[in-house]
């Protein structure tokens, strides 16, 4: 089954992150070879390829959106990017890997145990023996994390779409029994009629939490992270950034 659009929001997807995020785009280097066959899961637009392809032998990319994947061509256009699913990567289609990564909160969009682990298996299913799986995540952050639904003004951004400034909102609500918090982005621009809403979710994983199923899988922990700075994790860390690595094999 393929997903065309599991982002309503594609057109806006660079324009809103350029407006506030960018520090994680050189992130990556830092674990790059250039000897190395890379695999960048949910890579979405494309907004770390062009990064990660620069340090490394061989990159693709690969997400479950083709309304994402779209861009990403059109921005990239040497670049090798796939239709797939991260809980089923096949080693026929892919061949084998030096280092994975999913960026930018992407594991947060699983919905359970189940899918995790089936992450994690699919992962280690296509990485060489010792190879690197990069996960990204929120430190979840209780300020947004509203179990009455709430409506916000995020901010606003320029969008090459419409040439002009769109003004996002939010309405959020969390699920605490599932730990899934349920994300609706509204766009607009009164003036050029622009009112567009996208529903998403992210399921939140408190310390701890991810290092349990983590710990049931063929990786080990190799560092924790809190930020794109290499701070070490702390209960006050905005992120956590898993560097895991892949039994030896023996
Ligand atoms: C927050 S975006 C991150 C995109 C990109 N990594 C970045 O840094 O901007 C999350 C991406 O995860 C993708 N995604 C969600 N579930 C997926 C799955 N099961 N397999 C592959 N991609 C998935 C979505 O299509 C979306 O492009």
């Amino acid at each position: 089954m393929k997903c065309n659009t599991y982002y309503g929001d594609h057109i806006f997807y660079d324009d809103m992150n350029k407006a506030i995020q960018t520090e994680d785009i050189t992130f990556y280097n830092k674990y790059l070879k250039n000897n190395m066959r890379a695999l960048e899961v949910a890579c979405g637009t494309g907004r770390l390829s062009k990064e990660i392809y620069e340090h490394v032998n061989e990159y693709i990319g690969l997400d479950y959106s083709t309304d994402m994947l779209e861009i990403a061509k059109t921005k990239n256009r040497n670049v090798q990017y796939i239709w797939g699913d991260m809980r089923n990567l096949e080693k026929e289609k892919l061949g084998m890997f030096d280092i994975i990564i999913c960026g930018f909160n992407s594991l947060q969009h699983l919905k359970n145990d189940e899918d995790i682990d089936n992450f994690l298996k699919s992962c280690d299913n296509v990485l060489r023996n010792k190879g690197l799986l990069i996960i990204d995540i929120f430190n979840p952050d209780m300020r947004f994390l509203n179990i009455k639904e709430i409506k916000e003004y995020r901010y606003s951004f320029y969008s090459e779409y419409y040439k002009d400034n769109i003004d996002l909102y939010e309405i959020r609500k969390y699920d605490k029994t599932t730990r899934i918090n349920y994300l609706t982005n509204i766009y607009v621009n009164e003036k050029l009629n622009v009112n567009i809403e996208s529903n998403t979710f992210m399921r939140q994983y408190f310390p701890g939490q991810l290092e349990e199923l983590i710990n049931k899988s063929n990786f080990s922990i190799k560092e924790k992270i809190g930020d794109y700075n290499y701070n070490e994790f702390n209960l006050q860390s905005p992120k956590q950034i898993f560097i895991l690595q892949k039994s030896d094999g023996k």
